[in-house]
């Protein structure tokens, strides 16, 4: 590949890791790096669909799950939804089963809000956040 490379040293959560270890088994992965490469890559991809809707308005909703019980967590997603209500349309709570919840924010308005309506939520313990912004004209 003659490609030049880094080597990092990462703590993650033992949980994560064994998931993780299970999934790049199970898909086939020979080298635990090429896998974490992977994931890297998706990270960033992911990053940049968020930054190539440069300006304007947008439509769309985000959704993800939590788990209520993660103490302070329930009480900051609320903070963050009353501090961006100007472009949260509404709020769609369900509850999964005894610990997990599943949240879908409608969003309208001021795109650069909305992405950093998501990028907050994503350094939460919040898991999954997915999310279709539709630029509107
Ligand atoms: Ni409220
Ligand atoms: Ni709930």
């Amino acid at each position: 590949m003659g490609e030049k490379v880094k080597r990092i040293s990462v703590t993650i959560p033992e949980n994560l890791f064994k998931e993780f270890e299970e999934a790049t088994h199970a898909i086939g992965y020979k080298k635990r790096s090429k896998a974490i490469s992977d994931a890297i890559q998706k990270f960033v991809a992911d990053y940049r669909i968020l930054n190539q809707i440069k300006t304007g308005s947008c439509a769309g909703t985000i959704t993800y799950l939590y788990k209520h019980d993660i103490k302070g967590l329930t009480d900051t997603l609320t903070e963050i939804q009353h501090k961006y209500m100007d472009i949260i349309s509404a709020t769609l709570h369900v509850h999964l089963d005894e610990e997990n919840c599943l949240e879908t924010l409608s969003v309208k308005g001021n795109v650069n809000k909305a992405k950093s309506l998501i990028q907050k939520l994503k350094t939460l313990k919040t898991e999954n956040v997915q999310y279709i912004l539709i630029p509107q004209p």
